[in-house]
């Protein structure tokens, strides 16, 4: 329904759009989420799994709202404008069209300014303003069509209003004063991933820019907290912000009996609002009890520091009490129900209420996705659900030059501390230019006072604890992949610990809106959060580009295949530093295998199959590392980076590994087999397409190389290319075709193959790094950071750390390490079954059954030393996307959703096995092409434990000489 208002009227002209077909009544200027709703539409697509899906943040953070318009899937209704005969629809067509013209540029445009500040609200506008009054030149982004953030977001272009309230008012001031003082203000603008403090990717108006700023504010603001409880995806489920952005920007509502329930004065708020667009709420439901005598001395506190206010806030409850609306203080909405729509909502007072819209709160999360990804530190905020906030000064200086952060982006503070901290960093911003920028005491005596008002407000709103046990395993906890509670407490019973752990294992936090909505439950029910490692920001996922889903074509810039630097001696990720443990008595196993990767669980699993008594050691949790990093790609034919020059007539040293690669995807069969489950694994062939005549003749030449080797194999002309993959591009003329290619997903098969060596008996020991290696009599005394092993054989399975152990007894291995990445797009229907890589390109591309294409193929990204983290880098991300572009013409009308890096070993092509000459008992089991690779080394690896077979000398150390 649409809202009436004393001074506020539409102005917008009436236009129509059509929902599956349907018209649907709007106004010009409104959002495609306020025309539904409007209508009293609120499901708006269905997920993979059937559940019917609608508004819930109303921010373009949730991306629950998707749908598709005029073709282009992966639309943000509560962002997206109406145009007058928009076809919205639900579901994605077969052949989505293009989100952005490709540019003709040879790279990205390059932008320089004094300040970039990422974020317009009230933090960043205030940020902006005292920078440039200063005489810096300054840019400031936003991704909304607006300014004004949150708090001081407009009115709807589809109405006017003749009486502005003090917030609308603040927004429209602020943005006119920094328009007066010069500041570039870009709209639709999204800053898309920080590589470094003065290299910010962003895309302004659909157009890659690279901005490098000599000072970075970052005010990204916070989006809400996840309310995880039973029926909180239904429609017509929404955050209190997504409701508000309806009621007050939009002036609509989805139904007419809304509880608005949660923790805090928003909540009341928007009770206030609806009330004054003519609609009375069923309830406020307030998880606080009702503020009595016992903060009385807040209450005061709150009243010297804002009488504004406080006074505000005895009015509004005084507007709901006139109006007859009830406060339920004391009280939390248990469950909701519904099907197509929430129809109930269970309170914990017994009450159940009808209703057919709830809005929640229960608080914010700072959006610290791009300070995090600039390695600035962070802390865990135990408050609530618990949140990261970045550590910075009252300037919002943090600990990496150069760059503030402010607002509720990076600590959460309401508008009044927004404002004042926003004006400071300016000011620190613009003095670090050289610019005079005087000390502004008012704004220090302002910030004091606000912060008082927010610490004395929060004790008589004290936030509710949260309790694990309240979210019962039948409650989705990751809304965009669906993943229950339950799900996610039989990985945890299954041994596994962490929040990365967690992820992989289920996929939570995977999704489009990159874990905003699930990664702090996840947190909380993952024992890792509160088990031996510091809570920090490393407890979280890490930080990946891009921070939102952003269009693929507007980021293809080709860009030349370089070659890595090769990692010598990796240094340990910094999160995986021990804290100090008592020391624990000596274990003692038959075979201690070091490094869970794939190449060590796979030899553990084998050996303990086999019935021999084996520890497997990792630093991490196992199969952490490369093993579900890589792009599951189950290789049979080589690849052109697989050679030097031209392809030799023997196929090189990379050769001697063919035979090996069709063992190994039977054994990965074998595994799924026993696994009781796909594991992804797909085998229809795998294409190396040519994209010129001229890569004929080379890839005929190796076709036949392969077939010496055994390995099936041979050229397609450009006709038998397009029956086979109809998908990829027209131009290519033909392919070199081997069907035992394929893929497999690495997340499920590591960790399924983790799980069946447990079951057969071997024992692991993680969160342990091996710190020595040493004779003790006949055996091995492995020394690590909880306690030493003694075994009589080692196998050193640890990956691009190999060279590390072998030094210990030793041993020189020409084992490096390459960083490497790997891009996955949104999902689509079906449209490839095969395994694809491109002659004389670095590509691999294949689409998951989950519908997003991985795209990798060797591009190559940063190893930082200090922490032993890795990167994406843009040149890298650009140049992935062009040369997948060539191949797969669809790429064009997707947006990727994550970019992520591993390590790889990196040898001379070929495997190293087997028992090290002159060391009796220490083996050695590492390999490149690890993900294919990875069964058949795990069983030469326990055959030659076992003292069952001896290893191909080509595999062998001694090759080396
Ligand atoms: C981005 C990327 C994409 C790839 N794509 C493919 C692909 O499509 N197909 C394919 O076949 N291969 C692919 N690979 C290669 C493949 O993933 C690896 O070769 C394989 O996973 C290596 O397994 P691993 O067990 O040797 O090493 P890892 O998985 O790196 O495991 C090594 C383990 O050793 C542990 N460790 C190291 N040092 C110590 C220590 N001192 N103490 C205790 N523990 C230690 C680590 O914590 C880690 O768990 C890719 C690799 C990357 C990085
Ligand atoms: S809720 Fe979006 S990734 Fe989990």
């Amino acid at each position: 329904m649409r809202l009436n208002h004393r001074t506020i009227r539409p102005t917008g002209a009436a236009i129509s759009i059509r929902f599956d077909g349907q018209a649907i009544p709007a106004l010009a200027g409104e959002t495609v989420a306020a025309a539904l709703s409007a209508a009293g539409t609120v499901a708006f697509r269905r997920t993979p799994g059937g559940a019917p899906r609608g508004l819930h943040c109303g921010m373009g953070a949730c991306f629950d709202c998707v749908v598709t318009i005029d073709g282009r899937i992966g639309q943000r209704a509560c962002l997206a404008k109406v145009a007058d005969g928009m076809q919205v629809r639900s579901e994605a067509p077969e052949a989505p069209a293009p989100l952005a013209a490709v540019s003709s540029d040879a790279m990205a445009a390059e932008r320089d300014c004094d300040v970039l500040v990422v974020g317009g609200g009230p933090a960043g506008l205030s940020a902006a303003i005292a920078a440039a009054e200063a005489g810096a030149a300054v840019v400031l982004l936003d991704e909304r069509a607006a300014t004004g953030g949150q708090y001081a977001k407009p009115l709807a272009d589809s109405h006017e209003d003749a009486a502005p309230d003090a917030q609308f008012r603040l927004g429209r001031d602020f943005f006119a004063r920094a328009r007066a003082a010069g500041v570039a203000i870009e709209n639709d603008a999204i800053a898309w991933a920080g590589f470094a403090p003065n290299e910010i990717g962003v895309l302004v108006r659909g157009r890659a820019v690279t901005f490098h700023p000599r000072r970075l504010v970052l005010a990204p603001g916070a989006h809400e907290r996840p309310v995880p409880i039973p029926g909180w995806t239904l429609p017509g489920v929404m955050t209190t912000g997504g409701l508000q952005t309806l009621v007050r920007a939009q002036r609509v509502l989805p139904g007419e009996h809304v509880l608005i329930a949660g923790n805090g004065p928003l909540n009341l708020q928007l009770a206030c609002e609806m009330l004054a667009g003519g609609v009375k709420p069923v309830a406020v439901v307030e998880a606080a009890p009702f503020p009595g005598l016992a903060v009385l001395h807040d209450v005061a506190r709150m009243a010297r520091a804002a009488p504004d206010l406080a006074w505000q806030g005895i009015g509004m409850l005084a507007r709901l009490r006139r109006a007859g609306v009830a406060v339920l203080w004391g009280t939390r909405v248990l469950a909701l129900d519904g099907e197509a729509r929430v129809h109930a909502a269970r309170l914990s007072d017994g009450q159940t209420l009808s209703v057919d819209t709830v809005a929640l709160n229960l608080g914010f999360q700072p959006e610290v996705g791009l300070a995090r990804a600039l390695g600035v530190p962070h802390r865990f905020v135990d408050v609530g659900i618990g949140h990261l906030a970045t550590e910075a000064d009252d300037d919002g200086r943090t600990a990496v030059a150069g760059v503030f952060a402010v607002g509720d982006g990076a600590r959460l503070g309401g508008a009044r501390v927004a404002l004042a901290r926003g004006r400071l960093a300016g000011l620190a911003a613009a003095r670090d230019l050289g610019l005079a920028a005087p000390e502004d005491a008012a704004s220090r005596a302002a910030l004091r006072r606000a912060l008082a008002f927010q610490d004395a407000l929060w004790r008589v709103f004290a936030p509710p604890a949260f309790r694990s046990d309240d979210v019962t395993d039948a409650t989705i906890v990751c809304r965009c992949e669906e993943v229950t509670a339950g799900t996610l407490r039989q990985e945890i019973a299954g041994g596994l610990t962490s929040v990365a752990a967690l992820k992989k294992a289920t996929r939570a936090g995977m999704g489009r809106c990159q874990g905003r909505f699930c990664a702090a439950t996840v947190a909380r029910l993952s024992p890792g959060l509160l088990g031996t490692r510091a809570v920090d920001d490393w407890a979280f996922a890490a930080p990946r580009a891009p921070v939102r889903p952003v269009p693929a074509a507007p980021l293809m810039f080709p860009a030349e295949e370089f070659e890595a630097p090769l990692l010598t001696a990796p240094e340990t990720p910094a999160h995986l530093h021990p804290l100090p443990t008592p020391p624990t008595e000596t274990r003692r196993a038959d075979i201690v295998v070091l490094g869970g990767g794939l190449a060590g669980l796979c030899t553990a699993y084998c050996l303990a199959r086999d019935g021999a008594d084996v520890l497997l050691v990792d630093r991490d949790e196992a199969g952490m590392a490369a093993s579900t990093a890589n792009a599951g790609s189950l290789h049979a034919q080589l690849l052109s980076y697989d050679f030097d020059d031209d392809t030799p007539e023997d196929g090189g040293p990379a050769a001697y590994t063919l035979p090996l690669a069709p063992r190994s995807i039977a054994l990965w069969k074998a595994i799924a087999a026993e696994a009781g489950e796909s594991l992804g694994i797909r085998t229809e062939g795998g294409l190396m397409l040519a994209a010129k005549e001229s890569e004929l003749p080379w890839l005929r030449r190796k076709s036949a190389m392969e077939r010496r080797w055994g390995i099936e194999s041979h050229v397609l002309g450009a006709n038998e290319l397009r029956d086979l993959a109809p998908a990829l591009a027209e131009g290519l003329v033909g392919a070199d075709f081997a069907p035992a290619e394929g893929y497999g997903d690495p997340l499920r098969g590591t960790l399924a193959v983790r799980r069946l060596a447990l079951r057969h008996g071997a024992r692991l020991l993680t969160g342990a790094e091996v710190t020595s290696v040493a004779r003790d009599g006949a055996a091995w005394r492995v020394g690590t950071t909880r306690g030493d092993v003694v075994a009589g054989r080692v196998v050193n399975a640890t990956g691009p750390w190999a060279a590390r152990i072998g030094r210990m007894v030793g041993l020189d291995l020409p084992v490096t390490g390459t960083v490497q990445q790997v891009i996955v797009t949104e999902p689509v229907p079906p449209m490839t079954k095969h395994l694809i890589a491109l002659a004389n390109r670095h590509l691999s591309l294949k689409q998951q059954a989950s519908g997003g294409f991985l795209i990798g193929g060797g591009w190559f990204g940063n190893f930082d030393r200090g922490t032993g983290r890795t990167q994406a880098l843009r040149r890298s991300i650009e140049g992935n996307l062009s040369v997948c572009a060539q191949v797969l013409p669809v790429l064009h009308g997707l947006t990727f959703i994550r970019c992520w890096t591993g390590i790889n070993s990196a040898i001379d092509r070929a495997p190293i096995l087997g028992e090290a000459p002159g060391l009796p008992g220490f083996f050695n089991a590492v390999s490149a092409n690890g993900y294919t690779l990875g069964p058949v080394i795990g069983r030469i690896t326990a055959d030659a434990v076992l003292g069952r077979e001896t290893v191909d000398p080509h595999y062998r150390l001694e090759r080396f000489g």
